[in-house]
């Protein structure tokens, strides 16, 4: 088959978030499994100054874009993956984040910028650009995608098209006027298409238009479908239920495994756990933290935003510290949350080591050297750390939701007995509730055995993406058989 993925960000290229890890792997792990897949990203500055080798492929005219449009033409770094570029400098050449300005705001043109770019991956989608190669299946990825659906279904024969929902809480809104400046066709504006209360949504085009939507997550899947989850969506992703499916992330054991990290201090694996004491000392003394073997080290790395539950974590914060425990943080984002986390530093200065920014060597290093993850997420699509935790034996306490709960199996007498323990999981989303799975996570960290039993068996756990690959394969010949006339439900909407 041939499968153009289009996302918004790709490790180890361009990334905000776990969406990046996602794009940089699956396309990997599909081209092993001997499909032709493709991976479409915007041109960013980052990418581009990067100084990867690329060929201008083709250019494109774009409907309210001034100049032409180029189509560069690589390689993923460290894959055979082709890799396309959508390179228009007006809207993608600019210092900083992708989406948002410095001060955290959305930059203003972001509608335009990735109507832009949905109208650069359907026209190489279906050879409009001339690229001598077209798609069966357009796999698209959050909002930023969100056009190519109903873009497809408006094009006679066009491919299909998958979309994946990496996170519902992000849905692309912006106002009648931004529509309407886009020209897009005004038939969009409706209900049963991309209107939502009254505003134009990114995500709804994939929602309606695709042939088949997926989540990161089986958990996740099924909570999306609820008022909880669901962000006004779940009437529609109900109606979608038997086009809807949760397949659960891989990672990338190559760039994540502690045996062959060159990131980390000292490597190690499941027979030379020995090691990881020494990350730890390394990484103590990176944060000017006092070196203590015997008190357990908690870590988190994370967008520091509400959706990740740091809120929770602060508020516990006394109860932890009064255990002689320590903890490291890493993350950027909401300035409150920043704020709270300066403070709490500059009072507990021999307990709290804080990093503000984004920091990928860092990442690896805390995960190698941190005894235990906290990750207590309000709702979590799928969550890669808790995965990363496992790997790196730094036993993760999350919340039982979304891909958290599909990965962490919580340590009560049964999954001691039967030795499939591999973490502390909460359901409230509390403080108390927190509290509590963090206390159990320390009465079985003084009890080593018991303790290296729990990190033997996380890091024997394979989420490796081949599974997840197969599953999306399956599913793209099922789409490609069983296609519905999408063009013919568009046009009944
Ligand atoms: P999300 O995509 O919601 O942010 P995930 O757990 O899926 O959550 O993925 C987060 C990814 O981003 C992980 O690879 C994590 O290591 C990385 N990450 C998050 N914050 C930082 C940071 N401040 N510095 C380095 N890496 C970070
Ligand atoms: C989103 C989600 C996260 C998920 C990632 C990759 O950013 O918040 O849970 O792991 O996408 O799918």
């Amino acid at each position: 088959m041939n499968i153009l993925f289009a996302s918004s960000e790709a490790h180890p290229l361009i990334k905000t978030g776990g969406l990046a890890d996602v794009s940089g792997s699956l396309p990997r792990a599909i081209l092993n499994q001997h499909q032709d897949i493709r991976l479409i990203i915007p041109a960013y500055r980052q990418v581009l100054k990067q100084g990867n080798r690329v060929e201008l492929a083709a250019y494109l005219d774009l409907p309210g874009v001034d100049e032409p449009v180029r189509i560069l033409c690589g390689r993923l770094p460290g894959s055979k993956v082709v890799l396309y570029l959508v390179d228009s400098p007006a809207h993608f050449d600019r210092e900083g984040n992708p989406y948002t300005m410095d001060d955290g705001d959305p930059w203003p043109d972001n509608a335009l910028r990735f109507s832009v770019f949905c109208r650069a991956v359907h026209a190489i989608a279906v050879d409009a650009a001339g690229l001598g190669w077209r798609a069966d299946i357009v796999h698209c990825n959050d909002w930023q995608t969100g056009l190519v659906p109903p873009m497809l279904a408006e094009t006679p024969h066009s491919p299909a098209s998958i979309f994946t929902i990496h996170n519902l809480a992000y849905q692309g809104l912006f106002d009648w006027d931004t529509f309407e400046s886009l020209g897009l066709p005004l038939h969009w504006w409706s209900m049963e298409a991309l209107e939502f209360h009254d505003q134009f949504s990114f995500i709804k085009g994939g929602l309606v238009f695709s042939d088949w939507l997926t989540t990161v997550s089986p958990t996740y899947a099924r909570e999306i479908r609820t008022r909880t989850y669901g962000y006004g969506l779940e009437g529609l992703l109900n109606h979608r239920m038997d086009t809807l499916t949760g397949i659960l992330n891989g990672v990338d054991y190559t760039v994540w495994n502690p045996g062959g990290d060159p990131h980390i201090p000292v490597p190690y694996n499941r027979r030379s756990l020995f090691h990881k004491a020494e990350n730890k000392r390394a990484l103590l003394e990176r944060f000017g933290l006092p070196v203590k073997d015997a008190v357990p080290l908690f870590a988190i790395i994370s967008r520091l935003v509400g959706q990740k539950g740091i809120d929770l974590v602060l508020e516990i914060l006394p109860m932890l510290l009064q255990q002689g425990a320590q903890l490291v943080v890493l993350g950027s984002g909401d300035k409150l949350l920043e704020a709270a986390l300066r403070k709490a530093r500059t009072q507990n200065p021999e307990s709290i080591g804080l990093h503000i920014g984004y920091d990928e060597p860092l990442a690896h290093h805390i995960e190698a050297g941190a005894d235990v993850f906290l990750m207590p997420s309000r709702f979590e699509p799928c969550g890669l750390n808790q995965i990363y935790s496992l790997r790196y034996g730094t036993v993760p306490v999350v919340r039982r939701t979304g891909g958290l709960a599909d990965t962490v199996v919580d340590t009560t007498a049964e999954t001691l007995a039967d030795k499939t323990a591999t973490g502390f999981c909460f359901d409230t989303p509390a403080a108390p509730a927190l509290w509590e799975a963090v206390e159990r996570a320390l009465h079985h960290y003084r009890a080593p055995e018991r303790w290296q039993h729990l990190i033997e068996t996380g890091m024997r756990q394979d989420f490796s993406w081949r599974r997840s690959a197969e599953h999306y394969i399956e599913l793209y010949e099922r789409v490609l058989t069983q296609r519905q006339p999408v063009t013919r439900q568009a046009t009944t909407l």
